[in-house]
């Protein structure tokens, strides 16, 4: 059967593999799909060793999603956009190139949540490269602003730039935390703060009780961010729907066919506890 793998390192931990095999037995596509650890200073070889092998494409995860851009022969606007790779699909020697993080959040909170982005608020905690691989995939949500704050405010403005220049119709901005005027409408936590169990300095007011707080990371606990969200009255939503999301964009990429999601996103669900 045809082969892909998740390349990265380390790359035990990751739930693509499972999530690869449901898609799999659900659409009934004769494929394998496993685990691949590459030493740190040997990605491109390990990709040139895998195409060599017969493998038909990779998810790229951490820490080398920056190296898969630069190796990439054609890559998707998004992509470009994101600057940043976490999809190859191998075409006659060539390496074809996407990023199916920010679609695959995007649609984690339209169809999964059932939450619009046209016309509403949207506030981006965060300037590094989770945030920026989304900004594009919202912006062609037509979103009525699309604000970035950042801890760092040059990041902030960085990220703005490309923004501008990716979607110049998009109403956008770039913020300190403290400068936000809420509410908003949807607010996603694209920092890592929640990995050190801490939350952004976030002022008053920047949400209301149908505010979508939205935290990219997921675990068996509920984040710091889903935690201060909730008691502030608001929505919440963790990443694990988005993991799977991106998961199928991934999938439907590679073999033409849409998997659905739904089982897939609540047996993970389950696993987690
Ligand atoms: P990633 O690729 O996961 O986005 P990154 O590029 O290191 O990782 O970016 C981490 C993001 O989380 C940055 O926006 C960072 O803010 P700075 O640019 O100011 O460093 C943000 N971040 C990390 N810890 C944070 C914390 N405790 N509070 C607020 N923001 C935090």
């Amino acid at each position: 059967p045809d082969a892909y793998v998740v390349i990265g390192n380390p790359v035990g931990h990751s739930k693509s593999p499972y999530i690869h095999a449901a898609f799999a037995a659900q659409t009934s596509q004769q494929l394998q799909y496993g685990t691949l650890e590459a030493p740190l200073d040997e990605f491109a070889a390990t990709v040139r060793k895998l195409m060599d092998s017969g493998a038909r494409g990779a998810n790229v995860t951490v820490p080398f999603k920056l190296e898969a851009f630069a190796l990439a022969d054609s890559m998707t606007a998004r992509a470009r956009a994101a600057g940043a790779v976490n999809t190859l699909l191998f075409q006659d020697g060539r390496i074809l190139a996407d990023n199916t993080d920010g679609i695959g959040l995007v649609t984690d909170i339209v169809q999964n949540a059932a939450c619009s982005l046209r016309g509403k608020r949207v506030l981006m905690l965060g300037a590094g490269g989770a945030a920026r691989g989304a900004l594009l995939p919202l912006a062609e949500q037509a979103p009525a602003a699309l604000v970035i704050a950042n801890r760092t405010l040059a990041r902030a403005q960085d990220l703005l730039a490309v923004l501008r220049s990716d979607a110049p119709d998009c109403v956008a901005a770039a913020s300190t935390f403290a400068d936000l005027q809420g509410p908003f409408d949807v607010i996603i936590n694209a920092t890592s703060a929640s990995l050190h169990g801490e939350l952004p300095p976030l002022p008053a007011g920047l949400m209301h009780a149908e505010t979508l707080a939205y935290d990219m990371m997921y675990g068996a606990q509920e984040t710091p961010f889903c935690r201060y969200a909730r008691e502030q009255g608001a929505q919440t939503r963790d990443g694990l729907g988005m993991l799977v999301e991106q998961a199928a964009e991934a999938f439907y990429l590679w073999r033409q066919v849409r998997p659905q999601t739904t089982a897939v996103l609540a047996e993970l669900r389950t696993m987690l506890q």
